[in-house]
């Protein structure tokens, strides 16, 4: 048995997660470990694992640089400021460190204070295929690698293996809210639930809805839609709101290619009636686009399909909408439908190039998703990049003249916006006062091209400080990730 100390920012509670005034922890060679979600080091698994819904914080204040869009427009830059967190997980104060009183602050310099990054499309048991598939079009994708896949997702132990580590994958990542599909299973979906509730990330889930292909072959295609929605309607139940809003449910039908007109009319009035989110693809891969027009013959197009549903609106996330006609984006903007914009995935199934410029300038509403596995990386950073990328190639090789978005630009995209997606900026996506912190602490250091670089926070403006983290993201900068003030178990420690 030994004795081990723990450094002294952690002296002060910070979010609560394992008990505040930590300085010493027992460690036993004999017994089994459990990595301590709050200083990263190997610990008795009798440290008592969090589960159920979450306990009341602590007050905590933190010294960093902090780094946020602002509501009302802009961004806010404190090189070396203060962020305070209340016992209810709210920021109660912003300001800079100079003439502030830093008794009892944990100083956690040079990191970076972001608000959480918001991924707004993601497919959890894809996790394990990460990488798999590369430029495959997206419907021989599908068959060959993401089907085989989502049916043995099909239980609670299935849920139980993946949801929990997927969480925290999702957090080292530095996302603090997703917005994901799960299997056609209402067991593993309740699982997935269950993981989200005791690790603490906000997530908003739901049960997959397909009804013309499935790979479920157990159930008599008859009952599929009735059996669908009962599920679905009654993981609303359970699970839609929960933890005062942290979770809530996506009624989700897969796409049109998947699902009868029937039951996207029937899921579309399900989400309305229940006040639930809608989610699906549009418009992602030419070979999909034509079976849609010829499955619905009597559509005008893609997006015509989910409007006779009654599937647009404030409360619809559409993943890609990367073909869009004129008609099509006029109607989305018109009906204040949201897209989650997946760059990545675009690029990894060949997809297309979202001509981002012309949809922001039409209004569109657009956040960011990493469409894990179809997207590689979980990172939404790395989602920038591929974004900002991809924009420059439309400009130098497609002629378009549209302007491409600046670093700060991203830094929105991926947290307010993608916030203001889910109709949730009241609550998150900005490090402002009276929201609830919702955070990240990332290490800028991580991203030079050198090791042991001097790295002065006071010399890095703004735009900088974000361009590093998009271009030279490095898979651990993500040092701490809070929501509401709690800190979540993910993120590979202290700096
Ligand atoms: N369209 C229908 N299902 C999927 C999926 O799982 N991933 C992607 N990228 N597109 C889809
Ligand atoms: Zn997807």
């Amino acid at each position: 048995m030994t004795l081990r100390s723990v450094s002294s920012d952690f002296a002060a509670p910070d979010g609560g997660f394992i008990g505040p005034s930590l300085c010493w922890w027992t460690i036993s060679r004999a017994r089994p470990m459990a990595v301590c979600r709050d200083i990263g080091l190997h610990l008795d698994a009798s440290v008592p694992a969090v589960t159920g819904t979450l306990p009341p914080g602590h007050p905590f204040a933190i010294r960093a640089t902090v780094l946020t869009p602002l509501t009302a427009g802009g961004s806010e830059h404190l090189a070396d400021g203060i962020v305070e967190v209340d016992a209810g997980g709210r920021i109660a104060g912003v300001r800079e460190a100079a003439g502030a009183a830093t008794a009892g602050v944990i100083d956690l310099r040079p990191l970076v204070l972001l608000p959480g990054m918001v991924d707004l499309h993601a497919h959890l048991p894809q996790l394990p295929n990460a990488g798999l598939g590369a430029g495959l079009d997206l419907l021989t994708w599908l068959d060959r690698y993401v089907f085989p896949l989502e049916r043995r997702f099909d239980d609670a132990e299935a849920a139980a293996r993946l949801a929990p580590a997927a969480f925290r994958a999702f957090a080292a990542a530095g996302t603090t809210t997703v917005l994901a599909y799960g299997a056609v299973f209402k067991a593993s979906t309740d699982g997935a639930f269950q993981a989200a509730e005791a690790h603490g990330i906000r997530a908003i889930l739901g049960k997959v809805m397909m009804d013309r292909i499935t790979y479920d072959e157990r159930i008599d295609p008859a009952t599929i839609l009735d059996r669908s929605l009962r599920e679905s309607e009654e993981l609303i139940a359970r699970w839609h709101g929960a933890d005062d809003g942290r979770l809530g449910y996506a009624v989700t039908p897969r796409f049109a290619v998947s699902c009868t007109a029937d039951m996207l009319r029937a899921s579309a009035e399900l989400a309305a009636r229940t006040e639930t989110w809608w989610q699906t693809h549009v418009s992602e891969d030419p070979g999909e686009i034509d079976e849609v027009h010829r499955l619905f013959p009597e559509a005008r197009d893609y997006v015509d399909v989910y409007d006779r549903a009654g599937g647009l609106g404030a409360r619809t996330i559409l993943a890609h909408a990367i073909h869009l006609s004129d008609r099509e984006l006029a109607r989305l903007v018109e009906t204040g439908t949201r897209i989650a914009h997946c760059p990545s995935s675009n690029l990894f199934l060949a997809s297309g190039v979202m001509p981002l410029a012309r949809y922001l300038e039409a209004g569109l509403a657009i956040g960011l998703g990493s469409d894990v596995a179809g997207g590689p990386d979980l990172s939404i950073f790395g989602v920038m990049r591929v974004g900002a990328y991809s924009q420059t190639v439309r400009r130098v090789v497609a002629d378009d003249t549209e302007p491409t978005l600046a670093p700060l630009d991203w830094l929105r995209m991926g947290t307010l916006d993608g916030a203001r997606a889910l109709g949730l900026d009241e609550r998150i996506g900005s490090i402002e006062v009276g929201k609830e912190a919702d955070l990240i602490a990332v290490d800028p250091r991580m991203t030079a091209a050198m090791r042991d670089l001097p790295y002065d926070p006071a010399e890095v403006d703004a735009a900088d400080v974000m361009s590093r983290l998009i271009f030279r993201s490095h898979p651990d900068m993500v040092r701490r990730a809070w929501v509401r003030g709690r800190r979540l178990e993910g993120p590979p420690g202290p700096a």
